[in-house]
């Protein structure tokens, strides 16, 4: 038997983080999780060593480096809240940009010349045409998309110095749970729309904001591109995969194709647990585009990656499930309530993911 591969996960602990730890370690890897613990869970962390440690910490990330020897880097830590990096910047240019340096010196000190990188469809802002192809102006509209945006041009200019490989991945909508129960999604605090929308339809908050209904979309509500988390954790074994078989360095989007829009969700919810989900309608949010989807086409060409569970009945199905399980998640823990059953369609759940 083979020992598995180490690779360095920064952000391990964090919901989109610990999902691809899981399939790392399915795929004959070694995750290494590097996370402050800030926003992620230690017992989120379960297929590897758990180092903790603040990315901006060149020392400990020379430590940690030197002790496992790492073949990649993956990094995804980083702040992720795009109302907060407009209302507090400083932060998000710290953890994310500065971080993200940090990172960069440390791998090449080490002679580590593979990356995968954690970017977002927020750094094109507001698109001019759709789906958003990955030749699509990037103009981000807050703080957040500026550090991924600025992220990514480091990591170019680094590539070109340095002899560094990557592959970009610009998320769009994580949403949904690891099938099998494994994980969850635990933030705190709570500001993504499927769980807000989960929480509300069982009364832990009383009832889910909808930001703006005049939007120019079909049904005034802002549409995107849900793509389930165990599939975009996928995309991250794909990616070392393309770099260790030679692939050049790319960015790529990591969508469905499909757009959904807020009260398409509402009402898949609603359908299924035969009740109206508490809603409260508010002004739109700052800095929401209202439409974003991707073009899928070149994550297929190049990785061969294509969504697999990401229709909106497995990540409601999922994200449902794991908040009834403690073991995914704190939420469940000491609020004294019984989650609504939800029927998930479950018949996506059984796809079968290469390794
Ligand atoms: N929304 C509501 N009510 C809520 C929460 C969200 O109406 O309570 C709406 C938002 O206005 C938006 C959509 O639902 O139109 C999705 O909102 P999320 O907050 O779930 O996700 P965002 O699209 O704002 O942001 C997420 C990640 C970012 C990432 C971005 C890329 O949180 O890190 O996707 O689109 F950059």
């Amino acid at each position: 038997m083979t020992a598995p591969r180490p690779i360095l996960v920064t952000g391990g602990a964090g919901f989109i983080g610990s999902h691809a730890c899981k399939q790392l370690a399915a795929a004959g890897y070694l995750p290494i999780t590097f996370d402050n613990l800030s926003r992620g869970h230690r017992r989120a962390v379960r297929w590897g060593p758990l180092i903790v440690g603040d990315i901006r910490d060149s020392a400990a990330l020379e430590c940690a480096i030197a002790e496992y020897r790492p073949e990649a880097i993956l990094h995804f830590a980083a702040l992720a809240y795009v109302g907060e990096s407009v209302a507090d910047p400083s932060p998000y240019y710290s953890h994310n940009v500065a971080g993200t340096l940090a990172i960069l010196d440390a791998a090449r000190g080490a002679g580590i010349d593979q990356l995968v990188f954690s970017s977002s469809c927020a750094t094109y802002g507001v698109p001019d045409t759709l789906p958003v192809s990955e030749t699509a102006p990037q103009r981000p509209v807050s703080p957040y998309g500026r550090t991924k945006l600025f992220c990514e041009q480091i990591i170019q200019d680094y590539a070109a110095a340095y002899g560094l490989r990557y592959v970009i991945l610009r998320y769009f909508n994580a949403s949904g749970c690891d099938p099998d129960g494994d994980l969850g999604e635990w933030h705190t605090p709570e500001t993504h729309l499927v769980p807000r929308i989960l929480m509300a339809a069982n009364g832990i908050i009383p009832s889910v904001e909808i930001f703006g209904s005049d939007h120019a979309t079909p049904d005034g509500t802002c549409v995107r591109d849900f793509i389930h988390v165990t599939d975009l954790a996928h995309a991250h074994v794909l990616a070392l995969d393309y770099m260790s078989s030679g692939g050049k360095s790319l960015a790529v989007n990591i969508g469905s194709g499909q757009g959904v829009s807020v009260r398409d969700i509402l009402d898949a919810v609603s359908r299924n647990t035969g009740r109206p989900v508490p809603t409260e309608m508010r002004p739109r949010r700052q800095g929401d585009p209202p439409i974003l989807y991707a073009d899928p086409a070149l994550a297929r060409r190049t990785l061969g990656f294509s969504a697999r569970l990401s229709n909106i009945n497995v990540i409601l199905g999922t994200a449902a499930a794991a908040f009834a399980s403690p073991a995914a998640t704190g939420a469940a823990e000491g609020r004294g309530w019984q989650p609504t059953p939800f029927h998930a369609d479950r018949s996506g759940i059984t796809a079968k993911l290469e390794p």
